[in-house]
């Protein structure tokens, strides 16, 4: 995706934009590496397909760079939401500590993806705003609903394990979307990081 969003005419991606989707898509590298080391040094067996990824990886191809960002940011939510579970319930702290510290990553991740697409709204023309907002909005709705059930159903014996419920599941991450996405933004209108 890095290439792609470096080759990428999408004028919402400028320089630094690509060059943060470049490190954006490295930092997603490191996490599985973290969790690879974290499941290795529990003696667990690394996973390294899912039934669920070629649904995943289908729907982030099917249509271009900007439903794939989507397609991610839909992830962001239920990861964001599958690590805060993970960091508040397990009572191993050193897993908790690796939960809470790439849940904090992936906060930010999304923080990226809203300020990504409220640039390509802003920067289409007023005249197609609205059709491309529902657009969009309904893709991204749609893969969510999609991922929520796919984690929920694929990480059932977890969620049993930790007393979640998967329509508890699917609840916490609508909260956490309503949280994440009204909470004041982090990042300027020129892409600079703001101090809080
Ligand atoms: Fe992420």
């Amino acid at each position: 995706m890095a290439k792609e969003a470096a080759c990428s005419l999408d004028p919402a991606l400028n320089h630094s934009m690509k060059e943060s989707v470049r490190l954006y898509v490295r930092e997603e590298g490191r996490h599985a590496r973290e969790l690879s080391k974290l499941l290795s040094a529990m003696g667990e067996p690394v996973i390294r397909k899912h039934r669920f990824d070629r649904w995943f990886r289908w729907s982030r191809r099917f249509f271009g760079l900007r439903p794939k960002m989507a397609v991610i940011a839909a992830a962001e939510v239920v990861g964001s939401t599958f690590y805060w579970v993970v960091a508040t319930r397990v009572p191993c702290s050193h897993v908790a500590e690796v939960a809470r510290a790439i849940g904090g990553d992936e906060d930010r991740h999304l923080e990226f993806q809203r300020y990504y697409f409220k640039r390509v709204l802003l920067m289409a023309a007023p005249i197609v705003r609205p059709m491309l907002a529902l657009v969009l909005g309904t893709w991204f709705l749609v893969v969510l609903l999609g991922a929520i059930a796919s984690v929920s159903i694929g990480h059932r014996k977890l969620f049993l394990a930790l007393d979640v419920r998967p329509l508890q599941f699917a609840f916490l991450c609508v909260q956490r979307l309503r949280r994440l996405s009204t909470r004041p933004a982090s990042i300027d209108s020129t892409g600079a990081e703001l101090v809080t």
